[in-house]
């Protein structure tokens, strides 16, 4: 029988691996046992990377330290600690830093600091999200991928919460799940992390 390997291109005849009466032998030439090997490599590779640690920057921007005090019929009655205990635990593969400012340029650093070496960052920068072209070209200037979160609905709300100068610099984004936006976005990190 013809199998596909899962090479692209290449049959590899298995019938008398598998069928001990056939006649027929396997054709494996230079050009394809090289793509075998090839493959191999690359397979170890990603068993490799798919028992690695993974590290995901959560980044929470202005008013965020106030959750669950701040608008719980809009943002609910959670602080943001306590579901981060619960997300850390529900990912033990996942090392979830935390940093939490209202400080726009504080948050540029965080994004500097990560950037090139963290497999993701998940970032609900609050109103910065509507105003902050800096938060733009910082996403744009690192090589981690950035996945933006909300609580909220933002477009379900008022049209100034519309537009947002971040979104086309990031990788994805995900709002108006509530708190649990943000453990999508853990998934959303993850499965990049494994296409890799
Ligand atoms: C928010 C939505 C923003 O419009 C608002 O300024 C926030 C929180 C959210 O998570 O729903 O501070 O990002």
């Amino acid at each position: 029988s013809m199998r596909k390997m899962g090479i692209t291109g290449v049959y590899i005849r298995t019938g008398v691996i598998e069928d001990k009466d056939s006649e027929e032998q396997p054709v494996i030439t230079a050009q394809v046992q090289q793509k075998i090997d090839k493959r191999q490599v690359k397979d170890r590779a990603k068993v490799i990377n798919y028992g690695k640690m993974k590290k995901i920057q959560i980044i929470n921007g202005p008013n965020l330290n106030l959750l669950g005090k701040r608008e719980p019929t809009v943002y609910g009655n959670a602080s943001f600690e306590g579901y981060l205990s619960e997300l850390r635990a529900k990912y033990p593969q996942c090392e979830i830093a935390y940093f939490q400012s209202n400080v726009e340029g504080e948050m540029i650093n965080k994004i500097h600091e990560v950037g090139f070496d963290y497999d993701g960052i998940i970032m609900n920068a609050g109103a910065y999200t509507h105003t902050s072209i800096a938060l733009h070209d910082a996403i744009k200037a690192v090589t981690t991928p950035v996945v933006e979160v909300h609580i909220s609905n933002v477009h379900a709300r008022e049209s100034f919460r519309h537009v947002s100068m971040i979104s086309a610099a990031c990788k994805g984004v995900i709002l108006g799940f509530g708190l649990d936006s943000y453990r999508l976005a853990v998934e959303a990190v993850l499965q990049l992390a494994m296409d890799n």
